[in-house]
């Protein structure tokens, strides 16, 4: 297959690695994003034949690899909250050969940066001899998952280079949580009428901005906490979960620190028992009614040694919170906390003194099962 690459776009320019340079363009992905599928008064622009088959469905099935699948996860809930819609999320390597029980009305989502994963492929391919509608969300226009599928939303989030997906992430999340508005509104439900996405969209591109503009504070603590570590902890409850899943892969793939995302009760069932005399664990707090659980997850770490960080939004901040990220609404949360993971991944792996873009054994699209 062939990619169009827009030259100047895919220039490092004065930055070191394409990571860098990607983390730092999300905040215009998000106004990309906005002024693409949102009108003047901040309704989404989404086809309206899409949206016609979306309603007809009774439950979503979002099926996406890696840092995709993370995406979806956050996706998940916001389809549930906003669009009322019933929706799981699935791997497509365990979906393609397992696939489950399936509702009578089922519509497919494809998140795929590349358009190339060939495990999600499989599933499409199933789906497509099965003759349910799906929609493929991808950064690459004519990709084989584009072509092959009944509808593409794109994330236009530019070409993305290094290997460890940052800038599409946050554009998948973005792009559903319009997507999820979208739906909601076609039979007017409240949720997605009060939810009003330009104005998040345009909060979360400042605080992004905000955040990627502390690089010296993120490389401190990568220095301090986690460059000489051989293993470390994301947690978090909901929301906070699925980022923790998403930040931990970002410090394993690419600085090779092992790394593991933890539902933040869960811990003392076991995992607990890892911790030792400065085991990094980094707690995401941005859900309000989740918040205090958390941080009593933190204090029972804490009490066993681990350096704990804390990632918090300014709402539920205390004075001895490491990251303090700006307020935004709690569904769009994900957008800022996974900013911070994905700086220190970067600090570490730069600190390293690793190839941070081309990270060993890992390719940027897996086009084989
Ligand atoms: C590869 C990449 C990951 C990516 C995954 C899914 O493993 O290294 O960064 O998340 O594929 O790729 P996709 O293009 O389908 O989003």
């Amino acid at each position: 297959f062939h990619v169009d690459i827009d030259a100047a776009q895919a220039d490092k320019g004065t930055y070191p690695f394409y990571m860098l340079k990607e983390i730092d363009e999300q905040p215009n992905v998000m106004r990309k994003l906005s002024q693409v599928y949102l009108n003047d008064a901040g309704n989404p622009v989404i086809n309206e034949d899409l949206l016609a088959t979306l309603k007809q469905a009774d439950r979503l099935y979002i099926v996406a690899a890696g840092t995709s699948y993370h995406a979806g996860l956050v996706g998940a809930k916001l389809f549930e909250s906003l669009a009322n819609v019933p929706t799981e999320v699935h791997v497509s390597s365990e979906f393609a050969y397992n696939q489950p029980l399936l509702s009578a009305h089922p519509f497919f989502i494809f998140l795929t940066q590349s358009g190339e994963t060939a495990d999600s492929r499989e599933v499409l391919l199933n789906v497509n001899e099965q003759k349910f509608p799906s929609l493929t969300i991808t950064n690459v226009p004519n990709s084989t998952l584009s072509r092959e599928a009944t509808y593409t939303l794109l994330l236009h989030a530019g070409p993305e280079i290094a290997v460890a997906s940052t800038k599409a992430y946050t554009a998948q999340i973005a792009l559903e949580a319009i997507l999820a508005k979208a739906i909601g509104m076609v039979d007017g439900q409240a949720a997605a009428k009060d939810f009003d996405v330009k104005q998040q969209l345009a909060l979360v591109a400042n605080g992004m901005q905000a955040l990627v503009d502390e690089k010296d504070t993120f490389e401190a603590l990568a220095k301090d906490a986690l460059l000489h570590t051989p293993n470390a902890f994301y947690i978090g409850r909901g929301l906070d979960y699925d980022v923790s899943l998403e930040t931990a892969l970002k410090l394993k793939e690419i600085s090779y620190v092992q790394a593991e995302g933890f539902a933040s009760g869960e811990l003392k069932h076991g995992t607990i028992a890892l911790i030792e005399k400065d085991t990094p664990v980094i707690g995401i707090i941005t859900q309000k009614n989740t918040a205090g659980l958390t941080r009593s997850n933190l204090q029972e770490v804490a009490a066993r040694g681990a350096k704990t960080i804390t990632i918090v939004t300014d709402d539920l901040a205390k004075p001895e919170d490491t990251i303090v990220l700006p307020a935004v609404d709690e569904r769009m949360t994900a957008l800022l906390s996974v900013v911070p993971g994905q700086l220190l991944a970067y600090y570490t792996s730069l600190n390293k003194g690793l190839d941070v873009d081309k990270p060993r054994n890992l390719a940027k699209s897996v086009t084989v099962e």
